[in-house]
Order: C-alpha cells, then sequence, then structure tokens
C-alpha cells in the first residue's frame, strides 16, 4: 500500500492528535482509515472503510482514550477496503496492533507458514503477516519480536506497532519506505513525514533505511536491524502549517494552480542572478564535470515524466546534448545502455516514488552519476541522489500536480541554459534575452488566471463529455499528455494526448461532432502544421477548443471556443499553455461534483511499484 502512518505517546490527547496527523497525512491514501490507543491494558481501536471524514465521526460518536497510539489512512493494494483490511491489523490475542505504508512481497508463503503454526488471518492484506510474525516472537519483548522478524521481510514498508504488554512504547521500522520521528521532554512521535507531527514538533529525525526505532515519552533510540545504535541529529521542519492548509480556496488543487506566479518568482529570485543562472551548491557538480556529460538519461512518472518530455528538448536546443526521457518503471528493468558520461536525472515532486527511486538505483549501480530534481528536501530521491536541484514549488498537497509540474519545466529550462552557456552553445547575449523573457512569466500567468471564469464557462459545455482528445507539437506535445492526464485523474472522462503530427496514423478515426479536442497552438516554429491539424479536426467536425497566442485571429477562426494566453517565447509557451488545461480539469471535475483533491483510486505519493 502506500499509506500515511502515524503514532503518538505523550500527555495530549492521543486520539486527536492521530486523527490530526492523519488529516495532513490524508493525501497518501483515503480509502479507509483507523487509529489504535492503549487504554488500562486493551487496545482501543476505531476503524471505517471510506473517508476519514468517517472516521472522525465515528470517533466522535465513540471516543477512545489512552497515553499512546497509532494511526493509519490507506491505499489499498492487497484487499479492497472494507473493515477487515483496515488497519491497525492486530494478532491473533488482539495484545499487538500494526499499521503499515508498502507492500510484503513473500506474503503468501509467510502465510502459508504462520496458518500452519495456528495463526488466523482476518484480512487479505499483505501487511497482516508482520503482525503475526511479531506475535510469534512476542515472548522476548515488542523491540526484540520486530527485530526477529523484519529480515523475512521482502519488499518495501515503514510499519508501526504498540502491544498491550509494553504500553509505553511504540516500535517501528522501515526499508525503502519514508519515516521521520520527532521526540522532546515527554512526547514523541512519528510519521510518514513530517506533516504528520508538524503541529507538534518543528524538529524531525529523518530515519534511515533499515532501521528499527522506539519511541517512548520523551526519547527516540534508532539502530539498524543489526542492532547497533544510529546517531541521527535533528533538522528544522521547513514546511509551516500555513503551507499546508487550504486557505480560502474550495481545493488544494485550485490553490495550488493559483500559486504559480509566486512559485515561477521564488526560482527567479532564487536562480538568475546578475543576468546568469545559478543552480546552487546541492548540484554538487563542478563544471568541468557537467561539461564531460554526453547524454542525459531522464528518468520519472507521470506529470514528472512530462516535464522530463519537454526537458530533453530544451537541453537537446540549448546544451546539444544527446537527451533520452524514460518512465522509470520501463528504465528500471530494461538494462539500459548506459556508459559513463551518461548523467541520470530523476523528477520527482514527492522525492519517494517507488520506481523513480528504483531508476535512481539501477544507475548508481552502474556508477553513473545522479542528479535529481526534486522538491521535498530530505526525501528518498533527495538523500539518494548524487547531487540535486530544488525544485521549489513549495508543498503540493492537491493529487493532481500543477504548480510543481510547472516549476519543474521552468527549472529544466534554467539547467539547459546554464549547460548550454557552459558548453559554449549559448551565447551571454542569448541568454540574457532568454532570462528576461523568463522574468515576464510570473506576470504572464497571472494574466491567464484571471481568464478563469472564461475556462469555467467552456468547462459547462463539456462537463458531459465522454472522451476528450489533447493535440500539440515540439515543446507544447508534453501539454497535451500533461492536459489529457489532468482531465482523466480527476473527471473520470476519458482523454489522450497525441503529438499532433500522429494524429492521421490512428487517434483521427475517433473524431466526430461530439468530441472535443483541445488544440494546443501558442506561436512557435510549428504553428502552421499545428494549424494544419485543426484544420483536420474541423473537416471531420470534431470541436476544437484552443489555447493561442493572444491575438492570433486565425486559429480563433477555426475553432469552436479559445483562450488566449500572452505572447512568449516558444521554450515558455509549456509553462504558460498548461494553465487553462489545469483550469479546464478542475472546473469540469468540479461541475461533475467530483472530489478533485481526492480523486479515486489514487493517492499523492506512489510508494509502490
Ligand atoms: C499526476 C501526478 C502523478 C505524479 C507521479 C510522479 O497529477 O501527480 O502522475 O506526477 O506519480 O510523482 P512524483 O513527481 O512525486 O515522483
Amino acid at each position: 500500500m502506500m499509506c500515511g502512518i502515524i503514532g503518538y505517546v505523550g500527555p495530549r490527547d492521543v486520539s486527536s492528535v492521530l486523527l490530526g496527523g492523519l488529516w495532513r497525512l490524508e493525501y497518501r491514501g483515503y480509502d479507509s482509515s483507523g487509529l489504535a490507543l492503549i487504554s488500562n491494558g486493551e487496545l482501543g481501536i476505531r476503524k471505517v472503510p471510506g473517508k476519514l471524514s468517517e472516521l472522525a465521526e465515528l470517533i466522535k460518536r465513540s471516543p477512545v482514550t489512552g497515553q499512546i497510539g497509532i494511526g493509519h489512512t490507506r491505499w489499498a493494494t492487497h484487499g479492497c477496503p472494507q473493515e477487515n483490511n483496515t488497519h491497525p491489523l492486530v494478532d491473533c490475542n488482539e495484545e499487538i496492533a500494526l499499521v503499515v505504508n508498502g507492500i510484503i512481497e513473500n506474503y503468501l508463503s509467510l502465510k502459508d507458514e504462520l496458518e500452519a503454526k495456528g495463526h488466523i488471518f482476518r484480512s487479505l492484506t499483505d501487511s497482516e503477516v508482520i503482525v503475526h510474525l511479531i506475535e510469534e516472537g512476542i515472548n522476548k519483548g515488542l523491540s526484540e519480536a520486530v527485530k526477529g522478524m523484519v529480515k523475512k521481510l521482502t519488499g518495501n514498508y515503514a510499519f508501526a506497532v504498540i502491544s498491550t504488554k509494553e504500553p509505553d512504547k511504540i516500535i517501528a521500522a522501515r526499508h525503502d519506505a519514508p519515516l521521520i520521528c520527532s521526540f522532546s521532554k515527554d512526547e514523541a512521535a512519528l510519521a510518514s513525514d513530517v506533516s504528520g507531527v508538524i503541529t507538534i514538533f518543528d524538529e524531525v529525525l529523518d530515519i534511515p533505511n533499515d532501521s528499527i526505532v522506539t519511541l517512548t515519552k520523551g526519547s527516540c533510540s534508532i539502530r539498524d536491524f543489526e542492532a547497533t545504535e544510529r546517531k541521527i541529529l535533528p533538522r528544522k521542519v521547513a514546511v509551516k502549517v500555513k503551507d499546508i492548509d487550504k486557505g480560502d480556496f474550495s481545493h488544494f488543487m485550485l490553490k495550488e494552480i493559483f500559486e504559480q506566479p509566486e512559485v515561477a518568482s521564488n526560482i527567479i529570485k532564487e536562480r538568475i542572478q546578475d543576468d546568469s543562472v545559478r543552480l546552487g551548491s546541492e548540484i554538487n557538480l563542478t563544471d568541468d564535470e557537467l561539461k564531460k556529460i554526453s547524454r542525459i538519461v531522464i528518468q520519472a512518472c507521470g506529470t514528472s515524466w512530462h516535464a522530463g518530455l519537454v526537458g530533453k528538448y530544451l537541453v537537446e536546443r540549448f546544451a546539444r546534448i544527446h537527451t533520452e526521457v524514460d518512465i522509470s518503471s520501463e528504465f528500471r528493468y530494461r538494462d539500459a545502455v548506459l556508459d559513463g558520461d551518461t548523467m541520470v536525472m530523476a523528477i520527482s515532486q514527492s522525492g519517494e516514488t517507488a520506481d523513480t527511486i528504483a531508476g535512481l538505483r539501477e544507475a548508481k549501480a552502474k556508477f553513473l552519476k545522479v542528479l535529481s530534481l526534486v522538491n521535498v528536501a530530505h526525501s528518498s530521491i533527495y538523500r539518494e541522489s548524487d547531487g540535486t536541484l530544488a525544485i521549489m514549488a513549495g508543498p503540493e498537497i492537491g493529487v493532481a500536480s500543477t504548480k510543481a509540474y510547472t516549476a519543474e519545466i521552468l527549472n529544466l529550462y534554467l539547467f539547459s541554459l546554464y549547460l548550454g552557456r557552459l558548453r559554449g552553445f549559448v551565447s551571454n547575449e542569448e541568454l540574457s534575452k532568454h532570462l528576461s523573457e523568463i522574468k515576464k512569466i510570473p506576470e504572464q500567468v497571472e494574466i491567464i488566471l484571471n481568464l478563469d471564469n472564461w475556462i469555467k464557462d467552456i468547462a459547462k459545455n463539456f462537463y458531459n463529455a465522454r472522451d476528450f482528445l489533447f493535440l500539440g507539437r515540439g515543446f507544447n506535445y508534453a501539454t497535451a499528455l500533461e492536459g489529457a492526464l489532468k482531465l482523466k485523474e480527476i473527471s473520470y472522462i476519458h482523454a489522450t494526448g497525441y503529438a499532433a503530427g500522429e494524429m492521421k496514423h490512428g487517434p483521427i478515426a475517433l473524431i466526430d461532432e461530439k468530441m472535443p479536442i483541445v488544440c494546443i497552438n501558442p506561436k512557435s516554429i510549428v504553428y502552421e502544421k499545428m494549424f494544419s491539424n485543426i484544420q483536420e479536426v474541423v473537416a471531420r467536425k470534431g470541436i476544437p477548443i484552443s489555447i493561442v497566442t493572444d491575438g492570433d485571429e486565425k486559429t480563433m477562426a477555426v475553432s469552436k471556443y479559445a483562450v488566449q494566453i500572452p505572447d512568449c517565447i516558444e521554450h515558455i509557451s509549456p509553462i504558460l499553455s498548461v494553465i487553462p488545461l489545469q483550469l479546464l480539469a478542475y472546473h469540469i471535475a468540479t461541475l461533475k461534483g467530483l472530489d478533485v483533491d481526492r480523486p479515486r483510486n489514487l493517492a499523492k505519493s506512489v510508494t509502490v511499484e
């Protein structure tokens, strides 16, 4: 599973602390949730399949108290969202409670062994084996029991467990899934990420991989799987509660779409100085090392992969370095030809995407340098890469990625210019021309956001559509893919993105008078080509909704609807032209009455394969 886990021991109202943390971790998974507290030597468990609000209701009706507890918000993999599969899971004697984020790949063989020993399984989850394995060793104490079983597990996981026999401690362990802990004089907590503990603690410990943690009131001891102590220094939490609050917006997604001018300004302030690009010290590569790169392989998933596609066009255009873009889940298994001067770039908002981490490790196993573009500092990808470039989008909570996408492209643009200048393919004049164009982005994005009502009016005509096609070329081929992904993931309308030149090789057969076709055609070297593609759409009675440069009467004349974006150089156009598509998807989904921040079947952080 890709879930959120939390644990707390201390003097506060434990069920409120756990519930509060789960609200902030909910973006990780939200198809069921639960918590377990120890009270008077017994486990008090409350759990519900469904949204977290239903768990909150249940706790209001039937409160549960105690000084120690664990909680969970789930994204199901093994076993559908129903009560018996909802965490916390318990052992046969109902004395041990467990919450898990991850997947136990060898659970079937472990389950067979445990059932042969008489253990009774209540759920269809893979995780339940953990609680029964702990039960097997519980006579030696909870911590020893965990130590004795972790090596039997294959897969990736972070879990937390409590036992009525030792009601003063939470034991947690992690292998390839995120876990942080915090403690102060008389309390301690753990969570899948900092948002779980942010209202209580301003410092956290990043638990290293393959660790077992013992949390008690006021202490946190970390050991490796061989029981050797690990000393970890706490770090200050940079994220503030207000950063992960919706404020006056109805959804996180809308708030994050509207934050894009500010995000672009922050990146510009940080990365552009005195007419040159500053990559920051975390890149950890010297200019000589960057000069030597003969090939770049970008690997990422979903929206970050789309940003990578734009990155390829930018790097090849400015730095003349051969660049490939792989989907991480393909890259990790395809045994790519990777020679010594190839640099691998991982792109990830969360920094925790399982396939992207695996791709990064594949590259490192072949002794290649990995430079990552990552939004969440101290995440697994941040920590395991040789160097990093911060995306600087700020916390992104909405499941549909918006501001991280445009921030990824802007960073890739600046990175390409830097490489191009270094390698002599970009002159000082050219660099300064691009930088002054880039400085206009925040204002240009504002102008597009002011068209929100118009985009909503367009959405009103299409929220009942069954299918959508998105077409783009050149720098906006990726925009077509991203526009289609945004729409399908939050509105559940089938949408396909295509390179417009490919249309006549198949997808044109789909077009009829009912088909809305988003045609992305800002000013560019492929403008006329794209214009011809729109004519082909019109000739088949499709309904073109075009994204055009301000004042482009020609494309507007053949379109049913058009959204005008400010005049910009084509390298900037993928940043601007995606914004109307984010808003279109948002409005179509909300007009359909859907929960855009919690789309069905999805979770923000994909920590499983
Ligand atoms: C779509 C979306 C996903 C992510 C993908 C990679 O809106 O958010 O497609 O882009 O799961 O996530 P990161 O960038 O966190 O590695």
